[in-house]
């Protein structure tokens, strides 16, 4: 054993922390500090250093409402296991009274009902996702700020000591969990950053931020906001259970047009791997980009009604059209903005197209999740499809 003095760099990451990471920068536009500290968490967990005895992660998200805090979680359980289902999401607002704490935990033996209740919280719920491999958890508590006392007490319990007593004292184990906490406390400071109301400042640093041009100062300003206002209302023993807390930043016009793009690839992903089994490419203008930014997004409620705006106007006319027939695999479908009636437009400019020249037409770097692509359906000529398609 000779001595050696090679350094070492402790900035690396294992490979499967990597591939989180890529995934997750795939998936979430901005908020490269959320991502970065959900990384540094998982990196711990693998090398088994996590503190025994505790959630292997408890996360307090802060910041303005549409911003992807619950995308996220969620994107983080497509990475991990597979499935955005796998989260198991607890909105604290509807669980204030003891009945309702109930759904969670079960009421005690003996209790009215007691064998109908099927606990919210219980092991079976909890470890459905588990995997031979990839034994992860991931719970999400929405709006803590509304949380009852009652249900205070029991998160305070899961985030010191990963456990939980259901109502007939069955134990659960949350070891190998990920919890992640969200609030918009602050977000009305936040935005009074942003939007000053009077002086110079006024108008000009909302037209920044809606150019993407949110400065350093400026974010940390925010992210003082966001960490002041949760110290104020959160209790000590609260704020010391949670190892990293987040400020979400507000997403400016740049980010949520490139949340647009994701949002239509995935709508895409969908047409793809829809049980009809006859895929076809559709592309949108700019101006009809335009015009689902303009319904789906705004300074105020970030990408939060963009899904909306995109089921109303690209998914159901989408849908309507293949159901008349009018669209059929292997097209290809331009959908342009009308401004005369204030509503998209659809025209086919391609038909019969081979699978593989659809799927070079769209970007699959962003993997579905999985199970939901099949392969064959794009495998398959437009033909073949249309002619199934017809026989059922
Ligand atoms: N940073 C982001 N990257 C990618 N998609 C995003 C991002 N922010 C928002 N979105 C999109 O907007 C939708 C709404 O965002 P999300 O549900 O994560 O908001 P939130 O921050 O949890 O808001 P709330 O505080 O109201 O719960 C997401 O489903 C996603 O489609
Ligand atoms: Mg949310």
């Amino acid at each position: 054993m000779g001595r050696l003095n090679r350094q070492l760099d402790p900035t690396q990451t294992g490979f499967e922390a990597e591939k989180l990471e890529v995934d997750l920068h795939k998936r979430i536009v901005g908020q490269d500090e959320a991502i970065e500290q959900i990384i540094n968490i998982y990196q711990t967990y693998l090398a088994g250093m996590a503190s025994a005895g505790r959630p292997i992660g408890n996360f307090l998200f802060l910041g303005p409402t549409g911003s992807g805090k619950t995308r996220l979680v969620e994107a983080t359980s497509e990475s991990l296991v597979g499935d955005a289902r796998a989260v198991i999401k607890i909105d604290c607002a509807e669980f204030q009274h003891s009945h309702e704490i109930a759904k969670l935990i079960g009421s005690p033996p003996g209790y009215l009902g007691h064998r109908e209740t099927h606990p919210l919280l219980s092991q079976e719920v909890l470890n459905q996702y588990h995997t031979e491999k990839m034994k992860l958890s991931f719970v999400l508590f929405d709006e803590i700020e509304k949380a009852s006392d009652a249900l205070w007490n029991l998160l305070l319990g899961i985030l010191d000591k990963a456990t939980l007593t259901l109502g007939d004292n069955r134990r659960v184990d949350f070891s190998r969990a990920m919890i992640f906490m969200t609030s918009n406390l602050g977000a009305a400071e936040m935005s009074s950053i942003l939007r000053p109301s009077v002086g110079f400042a006024a108008g000009e640093t909302e037209r920044q931020h809606a150019a993407g041009v949110v400065d350093e100062e400026l974010s940390d300003k925010i992210a003082r906001a966001g960490q002041e206002a949760a110290r104020r209302k959160f209790a000590p023993e609260f704020m010391n259970r949670i190892d990293k807390t987040v400020v979400f930043k507000p997403l400016g016009e740049p980010e949520l047009r490139k949340i647009l793009g994701l949002e239509l690839n995935i709508v895409q992903q969908r047409i793809f791997s829809s049980a009809s089994g006859a895929p076809f490419v559709f592309s949108l203008t700019e101006p009809a980009k335009d015009y689902l930014l303009r319904m789906g997004t705004d300074m105020k409620y970030g990408a939060r009604h963009l899904k909306r705006a995109i089921d109303r106007n690209l998914v159901h006319p989408l849908s309507n059209l293949i159901a008349t027939d009018q669209v059929r695999g292997g097209d290809l479908i331009r959908v342009d903005f009308d401004g005369s009636v204030e509503r998209l437009t659809f025209f086919k400019e391609a038909e019969d197209m081979p699978a593989y020249a659809m799927v070079q037409m769209v970007d699959t770097s962003i993997a579905p999740p999985l199970g939901t692509f099949s392969a064959g359906a794009v495998a398959e000529t437009p033909r073949a499809a249309n002619a199934r398609g017809q026989r059922r």
